[in-house]
This record gives structure tokens, sequence and C-alpha cells, in this order.
């Protein structure tokens, strides 16, 4: 485990882009694990850049979401297509149809869980993965439990990752209460994982996932495990450590 700490969430984003872009020249055909959230949109804003100044070639990438809503139509302004479009996919050579988001709207849910796992095996696994960090230390969409659940899930949302992301709709009333996440098992099947972290108010989650425990309550202290994982914070996100 590599801890390496920044002054800015701006800085943190150069340095989780240029990681992304060095693993893609050393690899074109690189497999990205993607998040959403407010964390890594400096890091794509950087990723843009380096795709507009000619740094970084996407054409032949392929990239694998964590997560999506369940129940909320695609073309919803919240749900993780639309963000993944509009924070990325539109403004860089990505080929569409190698980009991958888990299909909330599944009927057979279990089948797309399943389904999402077998392309991300098929495809050779996932090169770096990218994570952000819940308040209540979940990585994806996997919550605190009392298990870490290894594959592709239907997640029920915690009241406090309702409250969160509750910024991004209308009303509370208005965000989904369940989700497709990815599992531990399959974060953790990425051969590099790299964890951004910044404000105050991810330095309790951040304490718990390197300090304290490895327990299914803060979900991220199982990256401790992980032979090849970074933790790119800002000084704030690191302040309890
Ligand atoms: C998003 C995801 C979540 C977020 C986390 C932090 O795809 O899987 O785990 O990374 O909720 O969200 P932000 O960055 O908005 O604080």
């Amino acid at each position: 485990m590599q801890i390496h700490l920044f002054d800015t969430s701006q800085q943190v984003g150069q340095a989780a882009a240029m990681l992304i872009a060095a693993q893609i020249l050393q690899k074109p055909d690189s497999v990205l694990g993607l998040a959403t959230g407010s964390t890594p949109i400096p890091t794509y804003q950087e990723l843009i850049r380096l795709n507009r100044d000619g740094v970084v070639d996407f054409s032949r990438v392929t990239s694998f979401n964590l997560d999506e809503y369940c129940g909320l139509p695609v073309e919803h302004e919240c749900s993780y297509h639309s963000f993944m479009h509009e924070q990325l996919f539109s403004h860089i050579n990505i080929d569409l149809a190698h980009t991958h988001v888990p299909d909330g709207n599944a009927v057979d849910q279990q089948a797309e869980c399943a389904r999402y796992d077998m392309a991300i095996n098929q495809a050779g696994g996932i090169d770096v993965q990218i994570l952000g960090i819940g308040r209540n230390g979940h990585i994806g969409f996997n919550e605190p439990s009392d298990t870490f659940v290894y594959g592709c899930h239907i997640v029920n949302l915690t009241q406090s990752t309702i409250a969160a992301n509750r910024r991004f709709f209308e009303s509370e009333d208005a965000v989904p209460r369940q989700a497709i996440s990815l599992g531990i098992g399959s974060i953790m099947n990425a051969r590099q994982i790299i964890l951004l972290a910044t404000g105050s108010d991810k330095a309790d989650a951040i304490h718990r996932a390197i300090r304290q425990d490895i327990t299914p309550r803060t979900q991220a202290s199982i990256l401790r495990t992980h032979p090849n994982v970074l933790f790119l914070l800002d000084k704030a996100a690191a302040g309890l450590l």
C-alpha cells in the first residue's frame, strides 16, 4: 500500500490522470475501471486535456464502470451512464462500444450481475481500477455490512449514501434506493487500484480504511490487502491519519 499526499484536489486529479496516461502509453488496449461522483472529476478533466493535447490515445481502451442506480432511465441526468458521457466519454476518442456501465434497469438483475462480471473477465480483467470512497467507507456501492460480497450484486443503499447523493437530485425522495455494483472481489481482482479521496468529509472514512481494523463495516479497509494499491489524498482527506 502506498499513500501519496497532495495539497489540493486538483493535484490529486493530475496525479491520477498521469498514472492512467502512463498505463495507456504502456498498454494501449488497457482495461480501465472507472468511478463516478465528484471526486474523479478533476482526473477526468485532466485526461480530457491530455487526450486533446495528443498525449494519450483512448481509441483502443476499454472501460467498465463500478456501478449504476437501479430504476433510473439511462438518459436521466443523474444516471451514471449520463455522468460518464458528460464528464468523460463525449470529450475523448474512446470507442463508445468499448465503454461499459452496468444496466440498472435489467429485468433479470441476477443475470445482469453475472453478465457484467463475465464481460470484465472476457476483456482480460481490469488493469487499473479508479475508486472514490463514501463517507461510510463504501467503495463502489459496497455499503457497510457483516460480509464482503465477491461479485457484482444488487445493493440497498444506506441512509448515509442516500443523503450524500441527494445533492445531485431534486429531493431525497428522488434518490434511487437500490444500485447495481461491482463486488469487492471484482474490485480486488484489478491489477492496480487507485483510490482518490479529497475533502475533510472523507477524513474519517480514510482513517478507518487505512488505520483501523480490516472489516466489512468499512469496506475500503480490505484494499490494504491488495498487492498494488495507491491512496491519493489531499491534505483535508488525510487530516486524521
Ligand atoms: C461512484 C462510486 C462511489 C463514490 C463515492 C464517493 O461510482 O462508486 O463509491 O466513489 O460515493 O462519491 P463522491 O466522489 O461524490 O464523494
